[in-house]
């Protein structure tokens, strides 16, 4: 029997990197997995490969994730786990270099669209009970310098999962909302950045140097992380934030 055997599990971003390790051990484990993405197609695939389902959705907009909700409770009935994965930190730098423009199109992508996911899953799964997994960072915790935008959001996903937590526990939901905050992890947009980057093998070093543990994190180091926050084994868990970064932040 599989750790989430049974459960329907939502993961936005899911076609690439973390989201889609996740949403493939999450399978393997025994859930049948919605997929959603931007790249329809993407989605389509895995989702059909993994014998769920494979949905468009831009995670920024309330009227896609409404139609999102809508195909869950007419498929499927119920959520059992939702992971708001989406996110990422590009347009940024540090506060001089950068617009408000920059900054409201980081927000929307990595703060909206949980808040906006956080909001559905509660409506979702309010009367029998979640899971709800945001994605937040080490950044959500560290700021860095060079990415004002992104840590401002990472934070801000970091206490929207405890203020979503406990709202749900003290209404009697059994609702579990939890973040989780990965250190540098090698997905593959990583790794194309570091191979456009002039210097790459010197970033790679000073990427790795900030990690004690001496490497950088695979995204299936995430997806575990994921896993375990969508079963049961965490039923006494809520408004964590779980970090899994070899150290970083130390
Ligand atoms: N990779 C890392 O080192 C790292 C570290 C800490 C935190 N994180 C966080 O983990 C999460 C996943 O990161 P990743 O590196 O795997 O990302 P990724 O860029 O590899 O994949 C992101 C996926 O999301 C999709 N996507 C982008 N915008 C979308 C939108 N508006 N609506 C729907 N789908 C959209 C993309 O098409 C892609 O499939 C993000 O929240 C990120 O901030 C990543």
């Amino acid at each position: 029997m599989g750790r989430v055997e049974g459960k329907i599990a939502l993961v936005t971003g899911g076609a690439d990197g973390i989201g889609e390790a996740a949403a493939r051990l999450l399978a393997a484990e025994g859930a049948t997995v919605i997929v959603t993405d931007i790249n329809a197609a993407g989605a389509a695939a895995l989702g059909d490969s993994l014998g769920g389902l494979g949905l468009a959705h831009d995670a920024t907009s309330e009227e896609g994730w409404r139609q999102v909700a809508d195909t869950v409770r007419d498929r499927f009935g119920r959520l059992d786990v939702l992971v708001n994965n989406v996110g990422g930190g590009l347009p940024d730098g540090n506060i001089e270099q950068r617009t408000l423009d920059d900054y409201h199109t980081v927000m929307r992508r990595n703060l909206d669209s949980v808040f906006i996911g956080c909001k559905l899953g509660v409506e979702l799964m309010k009367d029998a009970g979640g899971s709800i997994i945001n994605l937040s960072s080490v950044h959500g915790i560290r700021a860095a310098p060079h990415e004002a935008g992104y840590s401002a959001s990472k934070g801000g996903v970091r206490l929207l999962t405890k203020s979503v937590a406990l709202h749900c526990a003290r209404a009697g939901y059994r609702i579990r909302v939890n973040s989780v905050h990965p250190g540098y992890i090698l997905t593959g947009r990583m790794k194309a950045w570091v191979a456009r980057s002039h210097n790459g093998p010197d970033l790679l070093a000073s990427l790795v140097a900030q990690h004690p543990i001496g490497f950088l994190g695979e995204p299936e180091d995430v997806a575990g992380a994921i896993l375990y926050l969508a079963s049961d084994e965490s039923r006494f868990m809520t408004g964590s934030e779980l970090v899994i970064d070899g150290g970083f932040t130390l």
